[in-house]
C-alpha cells in the first residue's frame, strides 16, 4: 500500500499558562498517532517544553518504520516484521527501507550486483588497521574506519554521489567489520569473494584464513541474514537520532553513520547484546542461580539490571525477540552446541514474566535477549556482537538520513535547555581567590 502523508487533524490542543491560552495544532499520523505541534510554542509564549530523554518528543515525521509498543507491532514501510523475516533477504529489506518499496526482480538483481562490486577496501586501509592497538575493540575501529572512508571519497554531494556513498557503505561494512575482528586476533584481513552472497561473504571474511578455507553453511548464513533483517530499523532510537542529528548540520553520510556507530556502542543500546551473554555466562559460572540474579536486578540498592529486558517503546513482548527465540533453537540444533545459556535465558524470562517487579513496569525480553546466544553458537566472538548490530542497522540509518535531507522543511537539530546554573556573578582575579600556590 502506498504511503500516505500524515494528515492534519482539525482538532487543536489548548495550553493555559499565566492566564494566557493558546491553541496548538494537533497532527495525526497514518496509524492514528496523535501529536501536539509545538513548533510555534516559544514564539507565542516564550516557553519551551522540557522532556529529558525525549520520551514524549516526536523529532520528525517519518514514513519508514512503524512501532506500536503496546501491542508489540513492528513494520518496515508497512510490511510486518514477521512476514519480512519469513520471506525476504537482508538486501531486499535494505532496498525497501531506503527506497520505500520492495524491489522488483530486476531492481534487486541490479542492487546486489552494485553492492557486490563495492565490497573491497582501498589497500591503504591495511595500514589504517595496523596503526591501531592490537586489542582495540572492533566497535571504535568500525566507527573510525567509516569516518575515514570520507577521505577516500571526497566528491561533492549530488544525488549520484549520495547513491554511490550508501551503496559503498552497505557493501564495505561487512569487510570493515571482519577486518576489525581479524586485526584484533592478529590475523591478516581476508579479501571479499564476490561469488558469495552478502551474508556468506561476511562469514567467510570472518572465519577463513590464508591457510584454511571456510565453507559457509547456508542454514547458518540464513540465521545471520535474519538477524540483520530484525535489526535493520527501529525508528527514532538513540543511534538513528544521532545519525539524523549529525546529518542535520549537513555533515556527510560517512560522518553521520560513524557517529551512529558510536551511539550504538553504549550498553543501554546496541552494547546490550554483549552484556546479555556476559550476564548469562556469569550466572552459569559465578552467580549460580537465575533466581538470585533476578533478585539482584530488582534490588534498588544494586545497579544490576536484567540485560536484554525492558525497552523505551515496547511495553509488551518485543516481536523481534519472539522470532529470535525460535531461531535460537534452530541454530543450536544445527551446530549441535550446548543449550546451557539458552536454558538460563529461558529460566530468567520465566521468572521475570511472573514477577510483579517486571510485570508492573512492563519489562519484557528485547531483541538483544536472544541474539547473543545465536551469535555465540555461530562462533561470533563476544566483542563482535554489537558490530553485527551495526551491519544490520546500517540501511535504517541510511534511510533516515536520506529522508531527513530530502525533507524540504529540514532544519539543523538544535534543542534548547532550562538553565539551572549560577546566575550572573562578578569575575574574581586569581589573587583574590585564596588557596596556597
Ligand atoms: N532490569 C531491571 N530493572 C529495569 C530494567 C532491567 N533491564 N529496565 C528497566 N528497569 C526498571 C528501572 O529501574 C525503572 O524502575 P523504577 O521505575 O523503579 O525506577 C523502570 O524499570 C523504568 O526504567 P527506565 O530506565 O526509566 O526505562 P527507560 O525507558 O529509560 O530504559 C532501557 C529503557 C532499555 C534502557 C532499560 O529498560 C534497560 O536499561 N534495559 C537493559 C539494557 C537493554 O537491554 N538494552 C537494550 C535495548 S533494546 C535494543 C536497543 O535499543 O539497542
Amino acid at each position: 500500500m502506498p504511503t500516505q502523508s500524515a494528515a492534519q487533524a482539525k482538532t487543536t490542543a489548548t495550553l493555559d499558562c499565566d492566564g494566557k491560552s493558546i491553541a496548538l495544532p494537533v497532527v495525526k499520523g497514518t496509524e492514528s498517532e496523535v501529536a501536539v505541534d509545538i513548533e510555534k510554542l516559544r514564539a507565542q509564549t516564550g516557553m519551551i517544553k522540557l522532556d529529558p530523554g525525549y520520551g514524549n518528543t516526536g523529532s520528525c515525521k517519518s514514513a519508514i518504520t512503524f512501532i506500536d509498543g503496546e501491542k508489540g507491532v513492528l513494520r518496515y514501510r508497512g510490511y510486518p516484521i514477521e512476514e519480512l523475516a519469513q520471506g525476504s533477504t537482508f538486501l531486499e529489506v535494505a532496498w525497501l527501507l531506503i527506497n520505500g518499496e520492495l524491489p522488483t526482480r530486476a531492481e534487486l538483481a541490479g542492487f546486489i550486483n552494485e553492492v557486490t562490486h563495492h565490497t573491497m577496501l582501498h589497500e591503504n586501509f591495511n595500514r589504517f588497521f595496523e596503526a591501531l592497538p592490537k586489542d582495540a575493540h572492533p566497535m571504535p575501529v568500525c566507527a573510525a574506519a567509516v569516518g575515514a572512508l570520507t577521505t577516500f571519497y571526497q566528491q561533492p554531494e549530488t544525488e549520484q554521489s549520495t547513491h554511490e556513498t550508501w551503496v559503498r557503505l552497505i557493501a564495505k561494512m561487512p569487510t570493515i567489520a571482519a577486518s576489525s575482528y581479524k586485526h584484533s586476533i592478529g590475523q591478516p584481513s581476508i579479501y571479499p569473494d564476490n561469488r558469495l552472497e552478502y551474508t556468506s561473504n561476511f562469514m567467510r571474511m570472518m572465519f577463513a584464513t590464508p591457510c584454511e578455507e571456510y565453507d559457509v553453511d547456508p542454514v547458518l548464513a540464513r540465521a545471520v541474514d535474519l538477524l540483520f533483517i530484525l535489526h535493520a530499523d527501529h525508528e527514532q532510537n538513540c543511534s538513528t537520532s544521532t545519525v539524523r542529528m549529525v546529518g542535520s548540520s549537513r555533515a556527510n553520510l560517512f560522518a553521520s553513520i560513524s557517529a551512529g556507530i558510536s551511539a550504538l556502542w553504549g550498553p543501554l543500546h546496541g552494547g546490550a547484546n554483549q552484556e546479555v551473554i556476559e550476564m548469562l555466562e556469569r550466572i552459569a559460572t559465578e552467580e549460580g542461580s537465575a533466581d538470585r540474579f533476578v533478585a539482584k536486578a530488582k534490588d534498588k540498592n544494586d545497579t544490576t539490571r536484567l540485560m536484554g529486558f525492558g525497552h523505551r517503546v515496547y511495553k509488551s513482548y518485543d516481536p523481534r525477540a519472539a522470532i529470535l527465540k525460535k531461531a535460537c533453537n534452530d541454530v543450536l540444533k544445527r551446530v549441535g552446541g550446548s543449550s546451557r545459556l539458552l536454558d538460563i535465558a529461558m529460566r530468567l524470562e520465566e521468572l521475570a514474566l511472573k514477577d510483579d517487579y517486571f510485570v508492573s513496569r512492563k519489562l519484557y525480553p528485547n531483541v538483544d535477549f536472544y541474539s547473543g546466544i545465536i551469535y555465540k553458537a555461530l562462533g561470533i566472538p563476544i566483542n563482535m556482537f554489537t558490530v553485527m548490530f551495526v551491519i544490520g542497522r546500517l540501511p535504517g540509518w541510511v534511510a533516515h538520513w536520506l529522508e531527513m535531507r530530502r525533507d524540504p522543511d529540514f532544519r539543523i537539530a538544535r534543542p534548547r535547555q532550562v538553565y539551572v546554573g549560577p546566575t550572573m556573578r562578578a569575575y574574581q582575579p586569581i589573587e583574590m581567590r585564596g588557596g596556597r600556590v
